[in-house]
């Protein structure tokens, strides 16, 4: 069957769109409810997505491989997302990376057997102040030790 929108996620669709004055502004928050329904952005949603938006696919996926919070292929239910920037750097992410990396089997850019976690580095999460920090999904944890790593993991099913 071809991948298409819930009826849902097509009110969700005509809503965003219609708060843009040109459809193709609107290409972002799209992508974004392709992403939440499908898990992560195929060829075949860039396709999907390109048709709605009335756009060629080559410009669909010139976005979708631009951002880094857009996924190409599936990933975990929790996304680990280390920052390795300067500041969290210098307060010891390669450490909370290393231990990560180390606990869960996994190395950057691959998913847990279970299907569980997906490790990923990522650049400044303007939480400097509170560096080391990760982000899953959409949750901040900072000023990381080991002990806080093992408690956060812990609570993810
Ligand atoms: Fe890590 Fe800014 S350097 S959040």
């Amino acid at each position: 069957m071809a991948l298409e929108f819930s009826p849902e996620t097509l009110k969700q669709f005509e809503a965003t769109v219609a708060r843009y004055p040109k459809k193709e502004a609107a290409i972002l928050p799209v992508l974004y409810l392709a992403q939440q329904e499908f898990g992560h952005i195929s060829s075949e949603a860039v396709e999907y997505v390109a048709r709605l938006m009335d756009q060629p696919p080559a410009r669909v996926h010139g976005v979708v491989s631009f951002y880094t919070m857009f996924y190409t292929k599936p990933i975990g239910r929790h996304h680990i997302q280390v920052c390795r920037t300067l500041p969290c750097a210098l307060r010891g992410a390669a450490n909370v990376t290393g231990y990560l990396q180390q606990k869960l089997g996994i190395k950057i850019g691959e998913t847990s057997a279970d299907g569980r976690f997906t490790l990923s580095e990522v650049e400044c999460l303007a939480s400097c102040g509170t560096a080391p920090m990760m982000q899953v999904n959409d949750d901040y944890y900072e000023n990381l030790t080991e002990e806080k790593i093992d408690q956060i993991l812990d609570a993810m099913k």
